[in-house]
């Protein structure tokens, strides 16, 4: 391949956000060796863009990685010596007994702010795998989230997926939003294997994607696609999660979009959840705004969202409970995952995926068990990273 001078950025034909790198031939295919100015130009491509792409990183180390990551965020505190998972961006959380993120996989032990996630069996020394003994990772399939998942049969002979989660890559409890997440795919599917999904909606719309893609929603497109009555809601109200939120809705099932959950009242009384303190209760604002382009972005999580509370015209809080607010945050939301929003990254071997976490949406899709030609299941490795920030993001008004 022809070496380059300097970082080039080429935007992804047919979308309207998102955007392939080619790193510069001094950086030797390692991002984390950018000087500052092409640095700068990948920071500003990162929130400009919201999801990028450098092709060709299978070989990237965890620590690379990590520096990476970091990189983009000085306000992230230098991590304590010996912590164990030292500034993930869910902390010692993602592995609580009851929490739904238990499975989704494993640390580098080098590098423990490095998370293994995929599906299959790898034995020691595989590619990617540089734990020193075989690791077994489970790739979150709907049909452990979601109130009504799809039958086996549509999974299998229909070969249908649904969005497993719409989310933020967040703790939302104690820790703030990670700013970029970098997600690095080393074993994937061939991109020849599709599936479907079906909007059980009404709305009749479909959307066909590679095995496993990870699809993206632009924040900004979300807040544009708002009504101006809506606008000047999500511009006054003040997001409240549930503490410890993925184990608060651990018992609860999800909506077939993955946007947010069914409301049964089954979720942990507080009570019943581990300790924890109101001082650690995110509220956050429903806009963020871009540091880079200024613009708006709706960033809410339909998941773990608590309740809402919004500024009137005469200066009261007016605040819509669980079940209400969950409503509303699927009101806002669903026009942004109608198929022509979405991104839908069909991963190939070696994609290093940087994303604007505090601009974008993002979901899992993907059926992975008994999925593959021999009826076996299909087989992923990716590492991942993201690490809390020092700050929470804010609404700045125009
Ligand atoms: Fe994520």
């Amino acid at each position: 391949m022809h070496k380059v001078e300097k970082l080039v950025i080429s935007p992804l034909p047919k979308t309207s956000f998102g955007c392939s790198v080619t790193l510069p031939g001094y950086a030797n295919n390692d991002p984390s060796n950018l000087n500052d100015e092409d640095f700068k130009s990948l920071y500003e491509a990162v929130l400009t863009y919201l999801v990028v792409v450098i092709p060709g990183q299978e070989e990237l180390a965890p620590k690379s990685q990590y520096i990476l990551t970091k990189r983009f965020d000085p306000s992230i505190p230098e991590p304590k010596p010996d912590s164990g998972y030292a500034g993930y961006g869910h902390g010692k959380e993602f592995r609580h007994q009851q929490s739904v993120l238990r499975k989704d996989g494993t640390s580098v032990k080098s590098q423990p702010q490095v998370q293994i996630l995929g599906q299959g069996v790898f034995e020691a020394n595989e590619p990617g795998n540089e734990n020193g003994e075989a690791i077994s990772l489970t790739h979150p399939s709907h049909t452990s989230f979601h109130h009504t998942p799809l039958t086996e049969d549509q999974i299998k002979n229909e070969h249908r997926t649904r969005f497993y989660r719409w989310h933020i890559d967040s703790a939302l409890y104690d820790l703030s939003p990670p700013l970029i997440t970098t997600l690095l795919g080393i074993k994937v599917p061939p991109s020849t294997q599709t599936q479907k999904i079906i909007y059980e909606d009404g709305s009749g719309d479909e959307l066909e994607l590679t095995q496993g893609a990870t699809c993206f929603v632009s924040g900004a497109n979300a807040y544009k696609n708002l009504s101006l009555e809506d606008k000047e809601f999500a511009a006054n109200t003040i997001v409240e999660y549930a503490p410890h939120p993925y184990i608060f809705i651990s018992p609860a099932g999800a909506t077939s979009d993955g946007l947010t959950m069914v409301s049964e009242s089954k979720e942990f009384s507080f009570d019943k959840l581990p300790e924890w303190e109101e001082s650690k209760v995110k509220k956050l604002p429903m806009l963020w705004t871009n540091p880079v382009t200024k613009e708006q972005h709706l960033q809410l999580h339909g998941c773990c969202l608590y309740k809402l509370h919004t500024k009137q015209a005469d200066g009261s809080i007016k605040t819509l409970e669980l079940e209400d607010a969950r409503k509303k945050a699927h009101q806002l939301m669903r026009p942004s995952i109608s198929p022509k929003e979405v991104l839908a990254h069909s991963w190939k071997q070696g994609d290093l995926v940087l994303f604007f976490n505090r601009g974008v949406w993002h979901s899992v899709t993907g059926e992975f068990k008994g999925v593959a030609a021999d009826g076996k299941d299909e087989r992923r490795l990716m590492h991942q990273c993201n690490i809390a920030s020092g700050q929470d993001p804010v609404y700045v008004s125009a």
